[in-house]
C-alpha cells in the first residue's frame, strides 16, 4: 500500500502539497527582511502580488467567458463572469490592507519603487485588453438570436441567459470602477491628491479616469428605458 505521506508528484519539494503549490517559489517571490528599505514593504508587496494573482484568474475567466458567448453559451459564460466580478471585488478588499500604511512610511517605502507604477500592472492592462473582446461578442451572439439590447430588458424572462450575461457584464464594469475609486482614495490618503505619482502622473489623472466604462451600450440601454416609460420625460420625483 502506498505511503499516503509519501509524495508522488514531479518536483523537489518535501510534499505534493508543496510541489503542487509550487510555495518554494511562491514564497521566494517577496523580498526577505534583510532586503527591505522598510517594514511596511511586506505588506504593500503582498497586497500587489496577490491583487496581480486575483486579476490573472479574473482575466482568465472573463477570456473564457468571452470564448463561450463566441459558442452560443451564455449562461456558461454568466457562471464564468461571476467568479471573475468577485475576484476584483476582492483586489479592492486587498486595497484597503493599505490603510495600514503611514504617509511616513511609504514615503520610505516609495524610495525603493524605481519607476515602477501601476499602469504598468500586467493584470490591469490585461482588464483594458480583453473587456472590449467580451463587449463584442455579445453584441455578435444578440445578431445570432436576433434580438436588440432593449428587448433582452423588455423581455427579460424569455431571454433571460441573455438578460444574466448583460447585467455580469455591467457588474464588471462597475467593479472594475469601485477598484478604480477606492484605489483614488488609498493614493489620496497615503501620498496626497495634488503630488505626482513614480511614473510622472499627476494624482489628478486617475480621478479623471475613474469612470473609465467597457460596455457603454449596457448603461446607455437604462436612460433608453427610463426614457421609454410613463415618467421618462417629465423629470420630476426622486428617481
Ligand atoms: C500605497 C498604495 C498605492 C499608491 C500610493 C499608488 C499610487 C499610484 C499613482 C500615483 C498612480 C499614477 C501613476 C504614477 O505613479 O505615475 C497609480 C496608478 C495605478 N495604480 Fe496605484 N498606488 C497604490 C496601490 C496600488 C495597488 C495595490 C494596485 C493594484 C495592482 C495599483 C494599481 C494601479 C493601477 C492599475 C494604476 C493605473 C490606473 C489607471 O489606469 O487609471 N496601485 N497608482
Amino acid at each position: 500500500m502506498d505511503d499516503l505521506n509519501e509524495p508522488i508528484l514531479p518536483g523537489t519539494a518535501a510534499t505534493d502539497y508543496e510541489r503542487y503549490l509550487r510555495t518554494d517559489e511562491l514564497l521566494s517571490l517577496q523580498k526577505a527582511p534583510g532586503e527591505v528599505v522598510h517594514h511596511d514593504e511586506h505588506l504593500f508587496q503582498t497586497v500587489h502580488q496577490s491583487s496581480e494573482l486575483w486579476l490573472k484568474l479574473a482575466c482568465l475567466e472573463l477570456a473564457a467567458a468571452t470564448s463561450l458567448i463566441d459558442v452560443d453559451r451564455p449562461s456558461k459564460a454568466v457562471r464564468l463572469l461571476r467568479r471573475a466580478n468577485d475576484a476584483v471585488a476582492l483586489v479592492t478588499r486587498h486595497l484597503h490592507m493599505l490603510d495600514h500604511l503611514s504617509p511616513i512610511d511609504y514615503a520610505v517605502v516609495r524610495t525603493a519603487l524605481g519607476h515602477g507604477a501601476g499602469f504598468d500592472s500586467p493584470g490591469f492592462r490585461q482588464v483594458h485588453h480583453l473587456s472590449p473582446a467580451a463587449g463584442d461578442a455579445f453584441v455578435r451572439l444578440r445578431a445570432r438570436r436576433r434580438v436588440s439590447l432593449l428587448e433582452v430588458y423588455e423581455h427579460a424572462d424569455e431571454a433571460d441567459d441573455l438578460y444574466q450575461l448583460a447585467e455580469q457584464l455591467l457588474t464588471w464594469d462597475e467593479r472594475v470602477i469601485e477598484w478604480r475609486f477606492h484605489h483614488l482614495k488609498i493614493v489620496e490618503r497615503i501620498i496626497g491628491g495634488h503630488v505626482i505619482g513614480t511614473q510622472g502622473t499627476p494624482v489628478e489623472v486617475l480621478g479623471k479616469r475613474i469612470d473609465v466604462r467597457f460596455f457603454l451600450e449596457l448603461w446607455a440601454i437604462r436612460d433608453e428605458i427610463t426614457r421609454r416609460s410613463p415618467r421618462g420625460a417629465d423629470g420630476h420625483g426622486n428617481g
